[in-house]
């Protein structure tokens, strides 16, 4: 499989208000517009996507949103579609996160159905994927995270610039992480069907992992073989953590 540069995103979920564009702003004046080996991206809420993109313009650091309903637009009281997204700037969007599988009841074919919304709006979906730990104990993991990956991924997908992240939901913010072997296993069982629903394509599909990602752990993750980036919830908040864990890519 050809080496692409890793795509490091920061997933800063309900966090961010003006004053935390600071963090964003460090974060690229730190790379300094260098051809890092690097993509890097940050996801703020959707409040703070229109500053976020003007002040990173031109700095290669990518902005993204962090979910979009899968309609074009209607009444949807509180809800953001992929195109308003786009508008206000994003580039990029994450979806199916297992916070709102969880907190939202959000299904395999909903995500797929915003990730055809997300194509129409010209943007680049990462949809999560991930076990829980009653699924990891009872010997699922494979079975329900090769499931979510056929479930969420839509046709319209084949030819796209997308990525996937592995994300086990009892690794995120609990500071816990699979072994290097259980991160692998995954990666390559959900490279498997990508290669089924893709083939060519699939085979060069970024495999992001997410789940407690920090400084200390980067290094070793970043290098599992067919990790193709990661997605970092909280220690994207702090530009100089996400600057070492951009630094261990
Ligand atoms: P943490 O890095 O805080 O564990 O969050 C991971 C995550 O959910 C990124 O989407």
């Amino acid at each position: 499989m050809t080496q692409m540069r890793p795509l490091i995103a920061g997933n800063w979920k309900m966090h961010g208000l003006e004053s935390s564009l600071d963090e964003a702003r460090a974060v690229a004046g730190a790379l300094d517009g260098r051809p890092a080996a690097a993509r890097v991206a940050l996801c703020p809420p959707a409040t703070l996507i229109r500053r976020m993109a003007d002040q990173l313009e031109s700095t290669g650091v990518e902005v993204g949103g962090q979910d979009c309903r899968a309609e074009l637009s209607g009444a949807f009281t509180g809800d953001v579609s992929a195109e308003m997204l786009a508008d206000a700037g994003a580039g990029l969007v994450i979806l199916g996160h297992s916070e709102r599988r969880a907190g939202y009841g959000e299904s395999d074919s909903l995500v797929a159905a915003k990730c055809d919304a997300a194509l129409r709006a010209g943007l680049e979906p990462i949809v999560c994927v991930g076990e829980t730990l009653a699924d990891r104990e009872g010997g699922r993991t494979l079975a329900i995270i090769t499931g979510q990956v056929r479930g969420s991924l839509s046709a319209g997908l084949a030819g796209k610039a997308f990525a996937v992240a592995y994300e086990p939901v009892w690794a995120i913010g609990t500071g816990l992480t699979p072994t290097l072997e259980q991160i692998e296993a995954a990666h390559v069982a959900i490279r498997g069907v990508l290669v089924e629903m893709y083939g060519d394509h699939g085979a060069r599909v970024p495999i992001l992992y997410g789940g407690s990602v920090k400084p200390a752990n980067a290094a070793e993750i970043l290098s599992i073989a067919d990790v193709g980036g990661a997605l970092v919830g909280g220690a994207s908040l702090k530009a100089a953590d996400f600057l070492a864990i951009i630094a261990a890519a």
